[in-house]
């Protein structure tokens, strides 16, 4: 019987939470291998925070509007982080662009979520503009976290449908109900070793990924050229 390390764990958000609590949930029920140490809201009085502290897990507030720059609030951030001693970092729903130093000190350990099929849709506003550029389907990646916006590579990533008569709202509902999903299987494979973050490359069950995982129907496989 294979042993699974559980995983220490950081969340870093800026909001509603929702990506956390399915984590605490999972976390929670033992279906996934992983410690929540701290949430850290850059945002005061957030609902994460209050999903945090019911979970009853050490949530913490550092608003970045009470530092001179980016600079020095991530650096109290990361000291804020690493007293928790973290295997993995991950950002849900975090949004703030983080400089190289952050992301460099975090290197190998540092996730995010992001409502696309990335590299389509960086940035904000991802449902209306993928309505707006008549797409088909939409969908939510995780990927690996470089100071660049919404550009490390990209380890899996779920797919939905465009419904005739989407808004944004509805849209977002069916990406946000399949991101629920996503980040838990994504932290699982680190737990199991399965996926390994070295530098810029991702390793998947011992080879390179070239292209995202998909997520479909509770099954994995790789896309296009899988066997
Ligand atoms: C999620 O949809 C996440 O993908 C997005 O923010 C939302 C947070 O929701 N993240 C980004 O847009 C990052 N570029 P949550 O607070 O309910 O988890």
């Amino acid at each position: 019987m294979s042993i699974v390390q559980k995983i220490r764990l950081v969340v870093l958000i800026s909001g509603r939470g929702s990506n956390l609590q399915a984590i605490l949930d999972q976390a929670a029920n033992g279906t996934l291998p992983v410690e929540v140490n701290a949430v850290i809201s850059n945002r005061p009085g957030v609902l994460g925070l209050k999903r945090a502290q019911q979970a009853g897990v050490p949530a913490l507030e550092l608003d970045h509007r009470g530092f001179a720059d980016q600079t020095c609030f991530e650096s109290s951030l990361i000291k804020l982080i690493d007293r928790y001693k973290p295997d993995l970092v991950i950002l849900a729903g975090f949004m703030r662009i983080l400089t190289v130093a952050f992301t460099k000190h975090y290197q190998g350990r540092l996730l995010n979520i992001h409502p696309s099929l990335l590299p389509k849709f960086r940035g904000l506003h991802t449902h209306e503009r993928a309505l707006a550029a008549r797409e088909v389907e939409h969908g939510a990646s995780i990927h690996t976290v470089n100071a660049e916006l919404d550009s490390g590579p990209v380890i899996i990533q779920v797919r939905v449908p465009i419904l005739l008569g989407d808004d944004h709202l509805t849209l977002a509902a069916r990406v946000l109900e399949q991101e629920h999903r996503l980040y838990p299987k994504a932290i699982q494979w680190l737990a199991e070793g399965r996926l390994k973050l070295d530098k810029e490359l991702v390793l998947f069950d011992g080879y390179q990924l070239e292209k995202p995982l998909q997520l479909e129907n509770n099954s994995v496989y790789i896309r296009s050229d899988a066997p």
